[in-house]
């Protein structure tokens, strides 16, 4: 390439970082992450996305159609990502299934993503999902935006939301507005950065643009507009915060110190429209990424981690989709790359791109944006692949699981395909397989992070590969992984003979506990024993 070529490209490659947006929306179940990723792609165009969403979560949610395995196919379609572009920014909005299909999957794509926005119901405050995926943002101190949903409706007082927020998150919470009246008296928020007064108007569920007046707080007419009590509580309010409140700080929010919260309520269009340009000014566009030997700035040659795989979604192929994340450079379709994990050099010719069920080919991508690769068998979850030289990103951890069952092949003459299927599917992540010693139990066990795994696994056994199962759940709650061998093993003091020993894909030793208490009793009878959350 010319050194003018050169320079174009490079130049051409800032441009396109710069205005990439890669993100996911946690929530708990019914915040309003569905209504609002609506709304988002609403405000930036993408009409028939929109209406796809609500779509795949009512199809989510058909437990009957959901055993059908081109149902679930639809499942997991929706945890890949939607490009989006809004205001020449081009957004990624990596989905995290949240619901009844939570998962490892849900916990893996925050790994992937440079920000996220978490949306809170104002009637319910942090919810024990919110607390989990926050957690796990929290591991990467990535960024997060803050929505407190429905506002339309009476809720918590917006200073005891945040107080929880400081308190249970151990996050500071700077609020940008603030919620003026609430439930039937709600009119609006004072945007606190702009001192202007938005106002609320109901209108018709769903129509595009909510009608906003602006004012400002010293406004004469703001009495007459709000009315006396109103006004008066909004000016005590906004006294109080300019004392006590937490301020936001840009470098803070970028290392995950300080979180924005907005007040809005996403069904009425009211706070979307700024909340959008607020995730658009202040989150970051994808950056360097840690790596064995060092940060990977987003010039260098092209590279990308693969954080999730997906068997066979269109049944009709029967083909495995790697997701990629780009973290550097321009990707194109052909190119030849590395692949770090076997030294190999891959071709990656047939790069797609999802839209609901449509699958669409790709000539270009670039950081920050998610390509799905089809490269049978090539790829497992964490594997990196580059252009030049060895790189390898940091490892994608497993997370801690909370749901154990046995699975038995109930017909004997399936052996082979049983472990087959077994095998693949633990290598695709779907499922974390134990094989138990010393105990009567002989049958495989299932962990998994969320419930519903085990019916996908089961459901997917039987039409995949054509095997029966029969899943007992465990009473098991806490699984910890135990650093060093059989020796360190032998002279373990445990609280009782219910705690089962298994061993893990990788042959490293695992302890199931039925309660926090025993967790407890052997991490404290056993001072000299690392007892891990992660294998
Ligand atoms: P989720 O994806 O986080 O599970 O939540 P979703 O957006 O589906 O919202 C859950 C319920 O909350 C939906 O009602 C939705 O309409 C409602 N909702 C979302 N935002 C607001 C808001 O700002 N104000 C009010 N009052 N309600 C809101 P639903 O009856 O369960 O479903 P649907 O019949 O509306 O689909």
């Amino acid at each position: 390439m010319s050194q003018i070529a050169e320079r174009n490209s490079t130049d051409t490659l800032h441009d396109e970082v710069a205005r990439r947006r890669t993100f996911a929306i946690i929530s708990h179940p019914d915040a309003g992450k569905t209504t609002l990723t609506e709304k988002l792609l609403l405000y930036s165009g993408a009409v028939e996305l929109a209406g796809s969403v609500r779509g795949r979560k009512n199809q989510r949610h058909a437990t009957s159609d959901w055993m059908e395995m081109e149902q679930s196919r639809g499942i997991s379609i929706t945890s890949t990502s939607l490009q989006f572009d809004y205001q020449g920014c081009r957004l990624n909005l990596l989905d995290t299934p949240g619901h009844q299909d939570f998962s490892e999957d849900t916990y893996r794509t925050l790994m992937a993503v440079d920000s996220a926005i978490m949306v809170l119901d104002a009637a319910k405050g942090i919810e024990p999902q919110t607390k989990k995926l926050f957690d796990v943002c929290r591991m990467r101190n990535i960024p997060i935006l803050t929505f407190i949903n429905k506002l339309d409706q009476p809720g918590y007082y917006p200073l005891e939301l945040l107080d929880e927020i400081e308190q249970v998150l151990q996050i500071e919470a700077a609020p940008m507005n603030w919620p003026i009246g609430d439930g039937v008296d709600f009119q609006g928020v004072y945007d606190l950065q702009h001192q202007q007064v938005l106002r609320f108007s109901r209108t018709e569920h769903g129509s595009r643009r909510a009608p906003v007046e602006v004012s400002s707080i010293d406004d004469p007419k703001l009495a007459e507009v709000l009315g006396e009590g109103a006004a008066k509580q909004l000016r005590e309010d906004v006294d109080l915060l300019s004392v006590a409140g937490t301020t936001f700080d840009h470098e803070r929010f970028l290392t995950g110190k300080v979180s924005p919260i907005f007040f809005g309520s996403a069904l009425n269009n009211f706070g979307v429209e700024t909340f959008l340009q607020a995730l658009l000014d202040l989150a970051p566009p994808p950056g360097p990424r840690g790596s064995t030997s060092g940060e990977v700035d987003i010039d260098a040659p092209f590279s990308g981690f693969i954080f999730k795989i997906q068997a066979n979604m269109d049944p009709q192929h029967r083909d495995r989709i790697a997701f990629l994340r780009i973290c550097s450079g321009r990707f194109e379709k052909d190119m030849a790359v590395n692949h770090q994990r076997s030294g190999k050099q891959l071709r990656l010719t047939r790069p797609v791109r999802f839209f609901g069920r449509e699958r669409e080919t790709i000539e270009e991508a670039f950081p920050g944006d998610v390509v799905g690769l089809i490269n049978p068998g090539a790829f497992i979850i964490g594997d990196t692949i580059s252009a030049d030289g060895p790189v390898e990103f940091e490892a994608i951890p497993r997370f801690q699981p909370e749901h154990f069952a046995s699975v038995r092949n109930v017909n004997v003459a399936k052996y082979k395909q049983f472990h087959k299927a077994l095998g693949q599917l633990e290598e695709e992540g779907a499922i974390q397989v134990l094989n138990p010693f010393g105990s009567h139990r002989t049958d495989p066990i299932l962990a998994a992070v969320g419930e519903l795994q085990f019916e996908v696994v089961q459901a997917r056994m039987q039409s995949e590969y054509g095997v029966e199962t029969a899943i007992g759940r465990l009473p098991y709650t806490h699984a910890r992984w135990i650093a060093g061998g059989d020796d360190v093993l032998s002279n373990i003091t445990w609280p009782s003979n219910t705690v089962l020993r298994a061993r893990d894909g990788d042959d490293h030793i695992v302890a199931l506990f039925s309660s926090e208490w025993q967790v407890q009793y052997c991490i404290e009878n056993n001072p000299g024993v690392e007892f891990r959350t992660v294998g």
